[in-house]
């Protein structure tokens, strides 16, 4: 186990999954974690991650000296260096800022660098830089503008690089994680997706103990996969209420419902409630209303369905829900209510809920979720699913939401994702749908006039869905979809595609 203590940086995460990907245990702790919390651990190393602050800060996040004096060897990467070097009555001072790619000149490679060519790419993002040293450490490297860019001190067993070895600009950057893990810290593999499952269920198991856990299941991948595993750990104790709102795909419901059935929930409810949410959105055109009209009456049926369960089930203690770690930082983002975009209603439940909230996959990247999805044998279809939005359907009818509306995109989009399936597109996409614009044009179809609906395709690559490329779907295979769409779903003559990017766009469109 390595311990990674969070001193504010934006990579803190990244840190952890760089060491989980190298096969060893990480976990983060705050950086004011204290010794015993710290030890009860039995980390084999500990890591000081960056942070946007100066040492000097009066406000900074500081640890007391004897911290460096825990028996195990401590790497500080970008802030976390410069604290050793403070702490160890070294200089650091603000000096030539430096951000993005730079030149690493290895001048010794000690333990750390071993491996490493005498030039480097790097990846740095610092203002303050150390200026000196006690000699007891060893200047391992520096940079045109930093001139200790890496040290160790095998004595004491500290260690520190002034640039991000966690990043991908830093192309060998894993070089001297591994060296920091299994040269330095002598750390054994234990982690791997095969006994991931296991450690999440005894987590559970430990922490729910004889009371049960109420979830809310979409039927998308993180969902699915922590409530698998909630079942896994407590078998029927695990409650699904699965929400239908009347928004969703095609087929959707009974693929979830069958899914269920098939790993032997004892306990999910399928609430049918499109006709109270559809009623709700009547005559409703304004994107955020809809979201809150949907988010709002999303709380109302599940909450009244788990007042019924819990009559019966008074041990009912826990809220299970599927949050992922990105799903974390961006509802964490200060800035993010500020310059609100879009409101997603999903993490708002717990706050009206007097449920403890329990979160498995809470550390976990959407990757490492599919992978321990598979490791669960979760079937690929339901892993490799695109995202769904939570207000489903509403958010891809622009303007006010009819059924007749909901007919129509919704059998569009069937036909636009079975194509992208036949083709392979399907999974060198992020997210593919149809989408309906509520403007009705002139068109002729055998001899007679028509006035009908525009249907827009909108078909993205992106890796985190932060930012998106619109993806480059062949021309000739748009072509058989548009034809596909127009001869089959009555209420549309016109199919158009999306070619812009996010931003300025966004992927849905409301
Ligand atoms: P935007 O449209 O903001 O979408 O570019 C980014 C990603 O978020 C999904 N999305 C949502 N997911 N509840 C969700 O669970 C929501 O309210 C919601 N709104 C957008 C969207 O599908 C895309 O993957």
């Amino acid at each position: 186990m390595i311990i990674v203590l969070n001193f504010g940086g934006q990579y803190c995460h990244l840190i952890c999954r760089r060491i989980r990907d190298l096969g060893v245990s990480s976990e983060i702790l705050p950086f004011n974690a204290s010794k015993e919390d710290i030890l009860m651990k039995q980390p084999r190393g500990i890591i000081l991650s960056g942070g946007p602050s100066s040492v000097y800060d009066e406000k900074a996040p500081v640890m007391k000296k004897n911290m460096l004096e825990l028996g195990v060897p401590i790497l500080g990467i970008c802030y976390g260096l410069q604290l050793i070097a403070k702490l160890s009555e070294g200089e650091v001072k603000q000096k030539q800022r430096e951000y993005g790619k730079n030149i690493l000149r290895v001048q010794k490679q000690g333990i750390l660098l071993k491996g490493l060519k005498k030039t480097e790419q790097v990846w740095a993002s610092h203002g303050d830089s150390v200026l000196s040293l006690p000699s007891e450490f060893t200047i391992l490297a520096s940079t045109e503008s930093c001139r200790i860019a890496a040290f160790e001190n095998n004595n004491r067993k500290l260690f520190g690089v002034q640039f991000h070895p966690e990043v991908t600009h830093t192309p060998h950057g894993k070089r001297v994680l591994q060296n920091f893990v299994f040269e330095i810290c002598q750390s054994e593999k234990d982690w791997n997706m095969k006994n991931l499952d296991k450690l999440l269920i005894d987590d559970i198991k430990k922490t729910v103990g004889k009371h049960s856990v109420l979830m809310a299941t979409s039927g998308g991948v993180d969902s699915t996969v922590a409530a698998v595993l909630f079942h896994k750990a407590i078998n029927e104790r695990v409650f699904c209420i699965f929400v239908d709102h009347g928004l969703l795909r095609r087929n959707e419901r009974s693929e979830v419902e069958n899914i269920y059935s098939s790993f032997g929930f004892k306990n999910f409810y399928t609430i049918d409630a499109s006709s109270l949410f559809i009623s709700r959105l009547r005559g409703v055109t304004d994107p955020e209303k809809k979201r809150t009209i949907i988010g709002t009456t999303f709380i109302d049926v599940f909450e009244k369905k788990a007042k019924e369960i819990e009559k019966y089930h008074p041990e009912i203690s826990f809220l299970g829900q599927g949050t992922i770690y990105p799903d974390r930082i961006e509802s964490a983002q200060p800035s993010k209510e500020a310059s609100k975009i879009k409101s997603h209603h999903n993490l708002s439940l717990p706050e009206k809920m007097k449920l403890k909230v329990i979160e498995p996959l809470k550390e976990l990247y959407k990757d490492e979720v599919r992978d321990l999805g598979k490791t669960l044998s979760i079937p690929q279809e339901i892993l490799n699913r695109h995202p769904f939005p939570g207000p489903g359907l509403a958010i891809r009818i622009v303007g006010e939401i009819t059924q007749e509306r909901i007919d129509i995109v919704r059998n569009a989009d069937a036909i636009f994702i079975e194509e992208l399936k036949k083709s392979g597109f399907y999974s060198k996409t992020w997210q593919a749908f149809a989408a309906l614009f509520p403007v009705r044009t002139v068109g002729v179809m055998g001899d007679s006039r028509t006035y009908d609906y525009c249907i827009v395709l909108r078909a993205v690559t992106s890796t985190d869905a932060m930012t998106a490329d619109w993806a480059k779907i062949p021309q000739p295979l748009l072509e058989k979809i548009s034809s596909r769409i127009i001869n089959n779903v009555r209420g549309v003559n016109r199919v158009f595609y999306d070619i812009s990017q996010k931003p300025p766009a966004t992927i849905e469109y409301e």
